[in-house]
């Protein structure tokens, strides 16, 4: 056990209450954050007269040296530390000696901790954010080449209208373009400096806090060294941000899902993306799709967790915060494999367009067209809604579609109906013809994706 506060202490640790409390086995994650942290720390130290230049390039080299041992395997983490502070100033301090013992001058585990996790989250927003772009290079991708895909756009899961895959696929286009503005939202919050916050109260020395904060790329220190420790909003409104992406990757999931499905067969899952059964020969399964679905309930889970920890903490820096790690670890793990993955999945799939294309038609998609038609012959829209209804009734019936239905089985139920009918509820008709800004028709479809081409190359 090597602890940084046995002076005070008549007595060991009792070893479950040493584990129990020790943070190492996952706090080790942002070693290379605690020692960016440290290095500005003693930078601003030396310059404020509060180390020697001399102590500061020691100092320097020994963090330097840990940080690339660690790297290369020759520096094990071990559990003998209670933590990654622990580790590194013991370490430091068995290698420089005792200017390494002036390391922690004027901070508080509690500020450097406040500053590691912050670090930790905004260079792991960097790497979500990369992810989330390259999904939305792929899924531009299939928009482009799809623009006049014809599929049968739902509701209440029930064929409602035709739309295109193309525009389907914008759909979540704008879901993880949305994710990207909140992850962007956040760092631009979070991006205050908590360092120098000591304990809770500040410190006796005259630390710049300012220039501690320019060095690791932050925008200025933070306000009230109370809340600097005790702030873990930032970690909050990240696992609110991870869980809408999953939420967003589930619902995709879960349409390829049933659009992999036999009695959908719109997309075909390749088989690098798909696994087998033990049992039956036959299939051929959406494992990740499932995968993705199911892990967005741990991603929940962490938002919950930390939600529920926070809500009963007095100021200041409580135990309780430790418990902030784990899962935030987990849930940015689990987010940017998700997204990994998934980007592989949708890039790989083969889309069965001609299936689409005969699911649309089946379904009496264009049958809010049919009583377009009536209208623009002035028959106002609630009679032709009626005449319509007729006419699906009719149908239904004789087991086809509107399509297939005679001029006079159409002219029997209204006068109104000419042979133009048939070009007017052609799905080509429906579809071209939704040209208003944010519709399906691919003359608004190419501008919009002409817009998204240029967010993607901007951001
Ligand atoms: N492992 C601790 C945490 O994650 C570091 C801060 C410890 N501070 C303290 N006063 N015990 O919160």
């Amino acid at each position: 056990m090597a602890q940084l506060w046995g002076g005070r202490f008549t007595k060991e640790t009792d070893q479950l209450v040493y584990n129990f409390n020790a943070s190492i086995s996952f706090d080790q994650k942002f070693y290379e954050q605690d020692i960016r942290g440290s290095k500005a720390h003693v930078t601003m130290l030396a310059k404020q007269g509060i180390l020697t230049e001399e102590e500061k390039d020691q100092i320097l080299t020994g963090l330097e040296g840990i940080l690339s041992d660690v790297k290369e395997g020759k520096l094990a983490i071990t559990s003998q530390y209670e933590d990654i502070h622990s580790f590194v100033e013991a370490n430091l301090i068995d290698r420089i000696g005792d200017a390494g013992k002036k390391l922690h001058t004027g901070r508080s585990r509690n500020d450097q901790v406040a500053l590691d996790m912050k670090l930790y989250v905004r260079d792991e927003i960097g790497e979500i954010d990369e992810e989330v772009k390259k999904l939305l290079g792929s899924l531009l991708k299939i928009m482009e080449e799809n623009v006049h895909t014809y599929m049968p756009g739902f509701t209440h899961l029930q064929k409602a209208q035709p739309v295109t895959l193309a525009h389907h696929i914008g759909a979540y286009f704008e879901m993880f373009r949305r994710d990207r503005g909140r992850l962007a939202d956040i760092k631009k919050r979070m991006n205050t400096c908590p360092l120098g916050a000591g304990a809770l109260a500040g410190t006796t020395y005259p630390l710049d806090r300012a220039y501690t904060a320019e060095l690791l790329g932050f925008d200025e220190p933070t306000k009230n060294s109370m809340d600097s420790v005790s702030d873990r909003d930032y970690v909050i409104e990240l696992l609110s941000a991870l869980s809408t992406i999953m939420m967003h990757l589930s619902r995709f999931s879960e349409e390829i899902i049933l659009w992999n499905s036999n009695e959908y067969r719109f997309v075909e899952i390749d088989d690098a993306y798909s696994t087998g059964s033990s049992i039956m020969p036959q299939k051929k399964n959406p494992d990740i799709a499932e995968l993705v679905r199911g892990k967005t309930g741990r991603v929940y889970g962490a938002l919950l967790s930390i939600l529920t920890t926070m809500k009963g903490i007095p100021l200041a820096y409580n135990k309780d915060m430790q418990e902030d790690k784990e899962l935030t670890f987990d849930a940015i793990d689990t987010v940017k494999g998700c997204l990994a993955l998934f980007t592989g999945m949708v890039s790989t799939m083969e889309f069965r367009k001609e299936n689409m294309e005969k699911s649309a038609k089946n379904g009496f998609t264009n049958a809010t067209d049919a009583a377009d038609y009536l209208v623009n012959h002035g028959v106002p829209f609630r009679d032709a809604h009626g005449i319509v209804g007729q006419l699906v009734l009719l149908c239904i019936e004789k087991g086809i579609s509107l399509d297939e239905l005679p001029l006079e089985e159409y002219q029997k139920i209204s006068p109104v109906f000419e042979k133009d009918i048939y070009e007017a509820i052609s799905m080509q008709t429906c579809v071209e013809k939704r040209i208003t800004y944010g519709a399906p028709g691919p003359q608004m479809m190419e501008k919009v994706i002409q817009e998204e081409r240029e967010y993607l190359e901007k951001n």
